[in-house]
C-alpha cells in the first residue's frame, strides 16, 4: 500500500484503510453542527504533530472564534497558519443589501497576533473564489521565499460560505471546478467542507473530489447521535458502513468496529444513495473526470475546445439534477470528440527552456 496521510482519527483511518491517499481533494460533508470543523482540526493537527505546515482558510467564523472553539479541547492552534477569509458583515450591513455583501466584502489575511488582528495587503478584495484563490496562491508563494517547504494540508472551511458569498447560477460550476483544479495542483491534501443544502442536487465539489467523509446527526429521543461515512473513495478500497461517533472532551471519535444504529432517524437519515443510483453515479463522475483531463490536456496543448466546454458544462447539469442517462450520453460524446481532438492535434511541444538571462553566453 502506498503512503497514506492520516486523519487523524484512528477509527476513520481504518475505514479508509490508512488514511487519505496525499496531494488529492477530499469533501468532509455534513449537517450543521455535525462535527465537521472538529474533524477538519483533528486533520490539521496531526499534521502538525508531524511537523508539515499546515494551513486553514476560514469563511465560517474568524480565527480568533475558531482557536477559542478548539480550545475547549485543549488543542493549540499556535502553530497553525489561518486565513481570514470572513467577510466583515458588520462594516457592511448598514450600507448594502444582503445582495450586495457577496460583491463589496473585505478579504483579509489576518494572523492574530496577541489578539489583534492585522489586516493586510489583500483589503477590499471580494470574498469570491478567485480571491480566496489568489490568497492562497500568495501564501503559498510567500512560504516559499521564507522556507522550502510547502504546505502539505489545506482546510476550505467551508465551501458553503463561499458559495452562499459569492456564487449565483451555473457559473458556480465552473468555478468549483476551477477551483478544485488548483488545490490539485498545489500539491497538499487539501479537505473542502461543505454542506449539502439542497438534497435533490449534487453539489460539484461532491464528484470532482477524490472522496467524501461524510458526518450524520439526528436526535433519538433527546439525545443527539452522531455517525459517519465514507460515501467516495477513489484509488482505494473504504469500509462501506456506517460508523457511529462521539464528540467529548478528546475531540472526535470513531468506533470503526462498532454498527451505528438508527433509532429515532433511520428515516431521516439516508446514506447515500440506493445501490444502483451510486454505480451509475460512479460511472458518470468517473467518465467527467476523464473528460475534464482532456480539457485540461486541450489546453495545455492551446488548442481551442469551448465548444466542447459548454457541452461538458451541459452534462454536469445534467448529473447534478440527476439525470443521469443525458449526462452519459453528453459526457460519452465530448469524450469521443476530445479524444478525436486530441488523437488529430500535433503532439504537445516540449517544455519552454527558460529564457536565459542577459550576459549569460551559452
Ligand atoms: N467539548 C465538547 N463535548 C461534546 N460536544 C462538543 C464539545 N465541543 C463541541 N461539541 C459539539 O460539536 C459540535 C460542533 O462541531 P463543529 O463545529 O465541528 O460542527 P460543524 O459541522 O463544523 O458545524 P457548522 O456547519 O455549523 O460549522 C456541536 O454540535 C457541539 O455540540
Ligand atoms: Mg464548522
Amino acid at each position: 500500500m502506498g503512503e497514506r496521510v492520516s486523519t487523524g482519527v484512528e477509527g476513520l483511518d481504518a475505514m479508509v484503510r490508512g488514511g487519505l491517499l496525499p496531494g488529492r481533494p477530499y469533501v468532509f460533508s455534513g449537517p450543521t453542527g455535525s462535527g465537521k470543523t472538529i474533524l477538519a482540526t483533528h486533520f490539521l493537527l496531526e499534521g502538525l504533530k508531524l511537523g508539515e505546515p499546515c494551513l486553514m482558510v476560514t469563511l465560517d467564523e474568524p480565527p480568533s472564534e475558531l482557536k477559542a472553539n478548539m480550545g475547549l479541547f485543549g488543542w493549540n492552534l499556535d502553530r497553525l497558519k489561518i486565513l481570514d477569509a470572513t467577510p466583515d458583515v458588520r462594516a457592511h450591513k448598514r450600507q448594502r443589501s444582503v445582495i450586495d455583501v457577496g460583491t463589496a466584502l473585505d478579504v483579509r489575511d489576518m494572523e492574530d497576533v496577541n489578539g489583534l488582528r492585522q489586516s493586510s495587503q489583500i483589503r477590499a478584495l471580494e470574498v469570491t473564489v478567485h480571491s480566496v484563490q489568489k490568497m492562497i496562491k500568495q501564501e503559498f508563494a510567500q512560504r516559499l521565499e521564507r522556507t522550502t517547504e510547502r504546505y502539505k494540508r489545506i482546510v476550505i472551511d467551508s465551501l458553503t460560505a463561499l458559495k452562499m458569498f459569492s456564487m449565483q447560477g451555473e457559473d458556480s460550476r465552473i468555478l468549483i471546478q476551477s477551483f478544485l483544479r488548483f488545490l490539485s495542483e498545489l500539491e497538499a491534501t487539501s479537505v473542502i467542507i461543505s454542506e449539502r443544502l439542497d438534497r435533490s442536487t449534487i453539489e460539484t465539489e461532491f464528484f470532482l473530489s477524490r472522496g467524501e467523509i461524510r458526518l450524520h446527526k439526528w436526535l433519538d429521543g433527546n439525545v443527539i447521535r452522531r455517525a459517519i461515512s465514507v460515501e467516495k473513495f477513489r484509488g482505494s478500497s473504504f469500509d462501506d458502513k456506517i460508523r457511529p461517533v462521539t464528540i467529548g472532551n478528546a475531540g472526535l471519535v470513531v468506533f470503526s468496529n462498532a454498527q451505528a444504529s438508527f433509532r429515532g432517524g433511520p428515516s431521516a437519515l439516508r446514506v447515500g444513495e440506493s445501490f444502483l443510483e451510486s454505480r451509475i453515479i460512479e460511472e458518470v463522475s468517473n467518465l467527467l473526470d476523464a473528460v475534464l483531463r482532456q480539457v485540461d490536456e486541450a489546453h495545455r496543448r492551446q488548442i481551442n475546445v469551448k465548444d466542447i466546454e459548454v457541452a461538458v458544462s451541459r452534462a454536469m447539469v445534467h448529473f447534478q439534477r440527476r439525470h443521469y442517462q443525458k449526462a452519459l450520453k453528453h459526457a460519452l460524446a465530448c469524450d469521443s470528440q476530445l479524444k478525436q481532438l486530441l488523437g488529430e492535434a500535433p503532439p504537445p511541444p516540449p517544455p519552454s527552456a527558460p529564457p536565459k538571462p542577459p550576459g549569460v553566453r551559452a
